[in-house]
This record gives structure tokens, C-alpha cells and sequence, in this order.
């Protein structure tokens, strides 16, 4: 089946007559014997036993996250960070090596700086973009985990999939929450385990805070195991909304990219900006990666506003050049988050990346006068128009 039909028709087995997810609330199950309790206790995908667990809603969900990424199975998390979280630590013990993406959604970044601060764990940041660069890092026998971000966040840049999936040694993890299975499917290209933030496109609503972990089985009950022991699993209402969101994925993600393709051709000509980063435009220096990779460019774009010619008062705060223009945009709306129905708009340099240094900043390249955009489901015309008042208005 393609992954059009796949996201209507997955995730059904256990209520095939129910074409609404169905939701089970039930923290705990009866069960008829010691012997059956037993038993339920000790397989973790039991999903009627305790949902912490598993549970029947997230079953369903994961079943649907695995068949679109082409997996054995999917493990859900309450959110990306408790995927990211929880894999690391099921994977990674005291002195282990890791080699981890410098262009990283901060708070995956600060979890790893975290990590090689309690745990000892030996980091080596990599510019993910450099040909070869994962694999000259990887020390063999010592290296344990590979951590790639692609499309990263915020800046959209591109690492080589099917470089990454020739390591050997090392368990590789994608976060692949900006190009959903429909887009790229890293199992394909040879990597281990693929991660989402799916609070993101995948669930697609701002609904619901979820994450999932797709690979082969034997690696995917070991993460489950720790995972119960964290308590990091999902709740069963984000998993309804989370397959509720899966089954129009494929749509939105069209719709999504079509409209961001079309923004980041006209932001790219516009006076008021320094550049443009989109995956689809010849001036992205992984554009021939993504052609390579992905199947569609996605609804996430960024660029830089030429500050100085756009308003000579350069102080920050309310004055700034970020928030006069966040004020001055009528449609598009501040928030953190993406791969929502509606158009968001997001200032890394004081929000998904304000926890990190500026010398951090300064290698991921994000400046003050960055934006980052998660293109909605609006028309087209309608956010033109508004990116082009706002930027009208610095102008004056
Ligand atoms: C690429 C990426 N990975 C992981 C996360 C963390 O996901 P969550 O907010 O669901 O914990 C985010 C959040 O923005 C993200 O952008």
C-alpha cells in the first residue's frame, strides 16, 4: 500500500469495526488468575495489564507509527523529549561514546550536555551537514549511540541518510519530526531506530504531546523496558489524537509543502531578506540531499531579516528588530511548536534555543534576526499578504 492509504487504513487491528480511534482510559485490567497475572506482568506490550505499560490507544497508535515507517514495531513516549530521553538512556551507560548532531532542537542538545555531565557520557559534537563527518567520529568498539537530526530544527539542514545508515557499530537515531514517514523514512536508508517528536506533524493538531521510536523489535523492547521504568509512556487521549491527526498526515503534509515552497520562492526575493532556508530552493546547500531523500520539502522554513537596513534601532527587548516584526504580522502567529493547522511563527534565538551559549548559537548559525516558520493549512495568498505588510512596515 503507499503511505496515502497506509495512514487511513493502519493502527485498526485490535477494534477493526470502530472507524474512530477508541479511546481506553483504563489505568489497570482484571485479570483471572495469578497465573494470567503473572504472565501479563512480565510482557511489557501487554495491553491490557497496567498502562504504563501498554495500553490498547497507544497500541494502536504505535501499530500505525511502525507499518508507515516500515518497522517491526513503534514504542510511544509522552512526548519527543521522553522518546530522546529514554533511548539514550536505555542505550548508554557511565563512559560511553556518543556522537551527536551540533544542529539540534536545543532541549536534544541540552539533554546530551546533561547526560556527559551526570553520566560521564564522552560527546562528539558533529557538524551533520559535512560529508563524512558522522562516520570520521564514530570510534569503532567505543561508540555506542549516533544521534542525527534531519531536517534539523531550526535552520532546516540536511544530513545524508544513507550515510548515516552505512555506520556500523553504533545504534543510529534519527529525529526525523520534520519529515514525517510520508516525506523520509530513515529504517530505509539503513538507520536503526527512528525518532518524532510526534506533538508535531504527525499528530498535526497541537493536541497532543507525543513521541515514537521505530525499529527492529529486539532494540524496541529493550527501550520499552527502561522506558516503563522511567514512566515515560504516552497517554492514552494523546494517542487517540495522535492517530486521529496520522490519518489526515498525508494531505497536510502536501498542503503544507506546496504553500511553504511557495512562501520561500517569494521570501527569497524580497529586499527586506538576507535568506532564505527551505530545502526545495537551489540556494539550500543540501538541496541535491534532499532531492536524494525526500519526497516532499515539508512545511518548515527560516530566514533572516536584513536587520540593518531595516531599522536602524538595534536594541533588544520590545524594540528590537524580532519582536517589532512579530508584532507587525497579523496572520502568521507566535508560538512555539510545528506541523499545526495554523501558521506559527517562532524566534529560536529566545525560545526553542534560549537555553544554549553563544558560542553554542554561533556554531548552529542562529542569529537574532532568525525566524523560524511552520507553514499551516491557510491559503497561500492570505500568508503572502501578511509576511508582506510585516515586512512593508520594518521598511518604514
Ligand atoms: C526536532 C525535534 N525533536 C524533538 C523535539 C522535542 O519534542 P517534544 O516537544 O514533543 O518533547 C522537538 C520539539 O520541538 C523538535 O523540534
Amino acid at each position: 500500500m503507499h503511505p496515502e492509504t497506509s495512514v487511513i487504513r493502519s493502527g485498526r487491528s485490535d477494534q477493526p469495526d470502530s472507524l474512530a480511534p477508541v479511546l481506553f482510559p483504563s489505568t489497570n485490567y482484571v485479570t483471572d488468575s495469578l497465573e494470567q497475572t503473572q504472565t501479563k506482568a512480565c510482557d511489557l506490550t501487554e495491553q491490557r495489564f497496567y498502562s504504563r505499560h501498554s495500553n490498547p490507544t497507544v497500541g494502536a497508535f504505535e501499530e500505525a507509527v511502525a507499518e508507515l515507517e516500515g518497522a517491526e514495531a513503534a514504542r510511544a513516549f509522552s512526548s519527543g523529549m521522553g522518546a530522546i530521553s529514554s533511548v539514550v538512556l536505555a542505550l548508554c551507560g557511565s563512559g560511553d561514546h556518543v556522537v551527536v548532531q551540533q544542529q539540534l532542537y536545543g532541549t536534544t542538545l541540552l539533554f546530551f550536555q546533561w547526560a556527559k555531565a551526570q553520566f560521564k557520557l564522552e560527546l562528539t559534537l558533529v557538524d551533520g551537514t559535512q560529508p563524512g563527518a558522522f562516520a570520521e567520529a564514530v570510534q569503532p568498539g567505543k561508540t555506542k549511540l549516533v544521534f542525527a537530526e534531519t531536517p534539523s530544527n531550526p535552520l532546516v539542514g540536511l544530513t545524508d541518510l544513507s550515510e548515516l545508515g552505512a555506520i556500523a557499530g553504533p545504534v543510529v537515531v534519527v529525529d526525523s519530526t520534520a519529515a514525517p514517514p510520508i516525506i523520509q523514512r530513515p529504517l530505509d536508508w539503513g538507520a536503526d531506530l527512528s525518532l518524532h517528536s510526534a506533538t508535531k506533524s504527525i499528530a498535526g493538531h497541537n493536541d497532543a504531546m507525543l513521541g515514537v521510536v521505530s525499529g527492529s523489535k529486539e532494540l524496541l523492547d529493550w527501550i520499552r523496558s527502561y522506558s516503563v521504568m522511567l514512566g515515560a509512556n504516552a497517554s492514552a487521549f494523546d494517542a487517540m489524537n495522535g492517530l486521529r491527526g496520522l490519518r489526515t498526515l498525508a494531505v497536510r503534509l502536501a498542503r503544507q509543502s506546496e504553500t511553504a515552497w511557495f512562501l520561500a520562492r517569494h521570501l527569497e526575493q524580497h529586499p527586506a531578506i538576507a535568506r532564505v532556508w527551505f530545502p526545495w530552493l537551489e540556494s539550500h546547500p543540501g538541496h541535491s540531499l534532499a532531492n536524494q531523500q525526500m519526497k516532499l520539502p515539508g512545511g518548515i522554513l527560516a530566514f533572516e531579516l536584513k536587520a540593518p537596513s531595516l531599522s536602524p534601532d538595534l536594541a533588544q527587548g520590545q524594540n528590537g528588530v524580532p519582536a517589532k516584526f512579530m508584532q507587525n504580522l497579523k496572520l502568521a502567529q507566535l508560538a512555539t511548536s510545528m506541523g499545526g493547522p495554523e501558521t506559527l511563527i517562532t524566534h529560536p534565538f529566545t525560545t526553542t534555543h534560549a537555553g544554549l551559549l553563544p558560542e553554542e548559537l554561533e556554531a548552529m548559525g542562529i542569529g537574532e534576526n532568525i525566524f523560524r516558520v511552520s507553514v499551516g493549512l491557510e491559503h497561500p495568498g492570505d500568508l503572502l499578504a501578511d509576511f508582506n505588510q510585516a515586512l512593508k512596515l520594518m521598511q518604514t
